[in-house]
């Protein structure tokens, strides 16, 4: 096969996996899930093993997905409390700061427990009790780890929120979920700029229940307002609190956190996953996807507000006891060789990034990767977005020395890890597709227009699951007909993805991106409702239709017509001020990359809005509109043409 990239036979000499183990393996995955899981299930540590391992239906209706639900564990003392007896004084995480000047540390396992005790502790003081609900809204610090770990430590529900996220964001997901605690900074230090966090958590603040305790660590010292019986000190109050606090013995399927995502519509879905078997399929993706040794140095370049930092940067790696890289800054600051610089510096065998960044770096010369000693480099990992073959290619050359497997790994914040990807021993890389099913997974692929499974290998189509695997989501926080509706109500009897896919004559799944609206922006996830949402709520506009389009670093930009209110006139300072208040409304990530002017919208004569026709304009791709007479004015497309935005 041409442009096909196997592994040294010194790689797979010693991967966990190699061709005939991945081939056995999966094979009785899919045939008897219970046999299968039963085994690995005993990968982490149960307070009381299980006797029941798998209970799913995807039945529309009648969704139940449990696993292990008879086991009891804590988290926290899998992350921690069992690797102290081999490697308590073993690094768990290197924490880089965002200006090099300031120097790395490397926390210990020993030293994780107490500060993660210590947090605990905080948190009971407070009141907090095992199923409350902590938000937590922190910079990329080791207190954020403590965090999560504290949480988990007392059975507390953590929901965190990306530290680029508006105060409204905030409140919103402080409301949902019923917080009772905020955790957060005074300020988060990012490419030597500073995010005003504690101002951010009390202008929140102001739309929650007066009841939620603002838990704030002075990271960069700057002065922030105080409110008197709100606002606590935490490493003040860590100092004064109890070295060690016990664990809470947990249920396999107690929920061990929710992360909002975007969806189809306005409102964010508060996905939730469970304790066991998230844990499980966390740490054995980890360990395998990555092959995984002792004496690694894992880096995941992701936030923990995503799900990558959850599953890659937490809970996978500190189940495994490795060494995680938790890395405050970006990845042009102080200049455009830091990523390469952190690798060397810390001797990292496994770097996991998104595509985004790398074509990002790609623009700024091969200069900045050569002046770095990557020689400690084994793998390399892509997640996001599917990755184009020339940044493949780049990654490939320049930073992995032609020598480095690279696995790109296709999930979603709802899957919890890993659900198409190479096993790097195991399974030759093609540029650009994620390849083949992770242990457990059966992808399907339908043909949209009639829900049928097509049997051919060689085929294209929508990307559902056909049977449950034990990281998957649950439900959506407080809702679960909308988790039924948003994942299975759309082809009967299986996870849809929102994906699309082609399977080629290998037997490799390549993504083609989402089929539903929501797009994907530098590998964050955007619902395009959010952002007409946030933009309908200016008092200067009337109606606004958001697309994505083709975008050279970020994947896709985002493309907004807006019609404003009568008489209003369209003004570039008008383009401004919409753009500052989607940042306010939503965050920095949200703002739109370009605002088309629309005095109408192509509409159905029901009034639906095609947005087919306003992708293709995004596009450019004027010649395959389609049919646009059945459009109650076909002239507004005509003239939207005639006005589209320059892509530059
Ligand atoms: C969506 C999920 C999972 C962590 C990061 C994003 C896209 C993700 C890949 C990949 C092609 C990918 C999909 C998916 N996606 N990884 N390797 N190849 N597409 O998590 O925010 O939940 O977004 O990201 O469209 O549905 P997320």
């Amino acid at each position: 096969m041409s442009g096909v990239y196997e592994a040294s036979a010194e790689f797979v000499a010693r991967a966990h996996v190699d061709a005939a183990a991945y081939e056995k393996m999966y094979a009785a995955s899919v045939a008897d899930p219970e046999a299968f899981w039963r085994e690995e299930g005993q990968r982490i540590d149960w307070i009381k093993s299980y006797t029941k391992v798998k209970d799913t239906s995807f039945e529309f209706g009648k969704v139940s997905i449990k696993w292990f639900e008879d086991g009891t564990l804590n988290v926290s003392a899998n992350c921690i409390d069992r690797h102290m007896s081999r490697r308590a004084n073993q690094t768990a995480i290197i924490w880089e700061p965002d200006d090099p000047k300031t120097p790395a540390r490397h926390i210990t396992y020993a030293e994780l427990l107490e500060e993660t005790s210590r947090m605990a502790n905080v948190l009971k003081s407070l009141g907090v009790e095992k199923g409350d609900r902590v938000v937590i809204y922190l910079p990329m610090i080791p207190e954020a780890a403590y965090a999560m770990l504290a949480c988990a430590r007392i059975g507390a529900i953590h929901s965190i929120v990306f530290a680029g996220f508006s105060p409204d964001a905030l409140a919103n997901r402080i409301n949902d979920s019923k917080a009772k605690v905020v955790i957060t900074a005074d300020h988060a230090p990012r490419g030597g700029k500073k995010t005003p966090l504690k101002a951010n958590t009390d202008a929140a603040l102001l739309h929650c229940d007066d009841h939620v305790k603002c838990l704030v660590v002075k990271h960069t010292g700057d002065q922030t307002t105080w409110i008197e019986g709100r606002d606590i000190d935490l490493k003040q109050q860590m100092a004064w609190a109890k070295p060690y606090c016990p664990y809470t013995e947990m249920g396999a399927e107690d929920p061990l956190f929710i992360l909002y995502t975007s969806g189809s519509t306005g409102k964010p879905k508060g996905v939730v996953h469970t304790s066991g078997g998230y844990l499980v399929y966390a740490a054995m993706t980890h360990q395998i996807t990555f092959d995984y040794h002792d004496g690694d140095v894992f880096w995941c370049t992701a936030d923990v507000g995503w799900v990558t930092g959850h599953s890659y940067i937490i809970y996978g790696p500190l189940a495994n006891g490795a060494t995680t890289v938790m890395f405050e800054g970006v990845p042009t600051f102080p200049d455009a060789g830091r990523f390469w610089e952190v690798c060397a510096k810390h001797k990292v065998t496994q770097f996991y990034t998104a595509p985004t960044a790398i074509r990002s770096l790609m623009g700024l010369g091969t200069e900045w990767v050569e002046k770095h000693d990557l020689s400690s480099l084994r793998l390399l990992g892509s997640v996001g977005e599917p990755i184009n073959p020339e940044a493949w290619n780049w990654y490939n050359t320049h930073v992995g020395k032609g020598r480095c497997p690279i696995v790109d790994t296709f999930w979603q914040t709802e899957t919890g890890g890993h659900l198409i990807t190479p096993l790097p021993g195991a399974i030759p890389q093609k540029p650009g597709s994620a390849t083949k099913p992770f242990f457990g997974v059966k992808p399907v692929v339908l043909d949209p227009s009639n829900a049928q499974v097509q049997v051919a290998v060689e085929t294209e189509g929508v990307l559902c699951i056909a049977d449950s695997w034990p990281g998957q989501m649950r439900t959506l926080w407080g809702d679960h007909q909308r988790f039924e509706e948003a994942y299975f109500g759309q082809y009967r009897g299986y996870y849809f993805t929102g994906d699309g896919c082609r399977r080629d004559a290998d037997g490799y799944y390549w993504i083609t991106g989402r089929v539903d609206d929501v797009i994907n922006v530098s590998g964050h996830r955007m619902g395009t409702a959010e952002v007409e949402s946030a933009l309908v709520a200016h008092p200067k506009v009337a109606e606004s239709a958001v697309v994505g389009y083709p975008h050279d670093i970020k994947g896709q930009g985002i493309y907004a017509y807006v019609t404003l209110m009568k008489g209003v006139e369209p003004t570039s300072e008008l383009r401004k001020e919409l753009e500052a208040w989607v940042r306010t409304e939503i965050g920095p990530i949200a703002k739109p990359d370009l605002i088309q002017w629309a005095p109408g919208l192509p509409k159905t004569r029901s009034g639906k809005i095609m947005r087919r026709i306003l992708r293709k304009i995004a596009e450019n791709d004027f010649g395959s509109l389609g049919d646009t007479s059945t459009l109650a004015d076909p002239s507004v497309v005509e003239e939207l043409i005639a006005n589209r935005m320059n892509r530059g």
